[in-house]
């Protein structure tokens, strides 16, 4: 257990490092995580608002955790409850009160609230102790709630929440509120450059780029802890990944919408002014101003070339677009890259844009089985797409599934 000095550094440190957290989803990652460790919580969700939804945004939970095979991650899904009293997150984010209850199936008789029993029936889990307090901005508005579930003593009994924690709660509340406000931004601001481009109907863009950017993380995260990288780097370069993702398309904003819209396949000359969207999209970012400009830069200039060296644009200079090596293929163009010549970065994002390109409808074809995509991404291992990077796509299967169902095509 923490003493009171140690919490209140704790707090400190916690404001720096939530700070320099871009991305909403490992920031809400962060928070639960040190929150919980704050106030020794087994569990805790976080909720955030949505349309005037509250959104169930994300989830930990150790016991369950505890259970599942090494390397697995624990599986939730998205769904959204109203803002009223009924329900214990609704009335936090109404009222923007906090909730400190003992045991949430013995509520007292006098109160609006009751604790939806289905969340521990579903994941048979026994919730007990919770606190809950909103996610309030400096303005004063609630933005979302964080719950925390089952205080342990050192014996890991399940206990109420300290009364005397809840200043302390509040305070990291409120940093956390400033910087998911500001990763929300981040993200909007993203999103909003990709719509500006009018790339297709707005919010299928917005989904395929989600959706694209979650599987990149998660393949790149197995890969990873295959390899025995530290937590830390791993989790510095899942952010700059994930928001790189999101552009990994960002130059179709220069194809024309004849080409880009097409309902048919295109020919020769088109492919041709399509796989310029590489090299357009990477002089965006080609004054790396920071390490996220030199992945999204990397992404976008690499996510077709193949583990084979038969991709694109191969070995020129995104600016001049000159070659930048003297290879040759048969054909007289420049060679693509090969092997792990291929940024890393290039090779995850290329794995998870066709096996999402292939799941969605476009103006030119169907979506396919799934079976029929496992196969091919299999049949593809070592020829199109970089082996280890498959085998961490299917390790991490089950989380890319669930991750799509959070990103659906309106
Ligand atoms: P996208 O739709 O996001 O597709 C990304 C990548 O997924 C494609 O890169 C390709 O590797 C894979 N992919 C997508 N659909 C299929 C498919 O039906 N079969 C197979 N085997 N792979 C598929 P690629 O080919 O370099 O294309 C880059 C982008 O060019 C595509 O992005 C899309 O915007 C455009 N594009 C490609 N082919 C066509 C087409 O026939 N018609 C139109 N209108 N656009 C196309
Ligand atoms: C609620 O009733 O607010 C949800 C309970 C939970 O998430 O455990
Ligand atoms: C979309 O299809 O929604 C966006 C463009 C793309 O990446 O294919
Ligand atoms: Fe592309
Ligand atoms: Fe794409």
């Amino acid at each position: 257990m923490l003493n009171e000095k140690q919490k209140l550094m704790q707090i400190i440190n916690l404001g720096l490092e939530v700070a320099q957290v871009k991305d909403i989803d490992l920031l809400l990652e962060r928070i639960l995580t040190e929150a919980r460790h704050f106030v020794n919580a087994d569990a805790g969700s976080i909720y955030i608002k949505e349309d005037h939804k509250l959104m169930f945004s994300y989830t930990q939970n150790e016991t369950l955790r505890q259970k599942l095979p090494a390397g697995r991650k624990l599986i939730y899904s998205t769904f959204s409850i109203p803002i009223n009293d009924k329900s214990i997150a609704g009335y936090v984010a109404l009222t923007g009160k906090t909730l400190n209850i003992e045991n949430v199936y013995k509520l007292p008789e006098d109160v609006s609230y009751s604790f939806d029993k289905r969340y521990d029936e579903v994941s048979e889990y026994r919730t007990q102790s919770m606190l809950a307090f909103p996610l309030k901005t400096h303005r004063g508005d609630v933005i979302g709630v964080l719950q925390l579930i089952n205080a342990q003593d050192k014996n890991k009994n399940i206990k109420p929440f300290n009364k005397e924690d809840e200043p302390l709660i509040m305070h990291f509340a409120n940093n956390a509120a400033m910087a998911v406000e500001r990763a929300l931004m981040t993200r909007a601001i993203i999103l909003r450059m990709i719509r500006m481009a009018e790339l297709r109907d707005p919010k299928e863009t917005g989904a395929h780029v989600n959706r694209v950017a979650s599987y990149s993380v998660e393949i790149y995260e197995a890969w990873a802890l295959k390899r025995g990288i530290s937590q830390k780097e791993i989790d510095k370069n899942k952010d700059v990944l994930r928001m790189a993702a999101m552009l990994h398309d960002v130059g179709k904003v220069a194809i024309s919408d004849v080409i880009l819209k097409k309902p048919a396949k295109l020919d020769m000359n088109e492919i041709e002014v399509m796989k310029q969207h590489t090299y357009l999209g990477a002089r965006l970012f080609s004054d790396k101003y920071s390490d996220f400009d030199e992945a999204a830069s990397q992404v976008a200039l690499n996510h077709h070339e193949r583990w084979d060296g038969n991709g694109y644009p191969g070995y020129i200079d995104p600016i001049t677009v000159q070659p930048i090596s003297d290879c040759r293929t048969e054909k007289g163009a420049v060679c693509g890259k090969k092997g792990e010549e291929i940024p890393l970065f290039g090779r995850i994002v290329a794995v998870a844009d066709v096996y999402d390109a292939l799941c969605s409808r476009r103006a030119y074809k169907e979506p396919w089985d799934e079976s029929r995509i496992l196969e091919n991404l299999h049949e593809e291992r070592g020829k199109q797409f970089d082996p280890e990077m498959i085998d961490a796509f299917f390790l991490s299967l089950d989380v890319i599934r669930s991750a799509a169902e959070r990103y659906p095509d309106k």
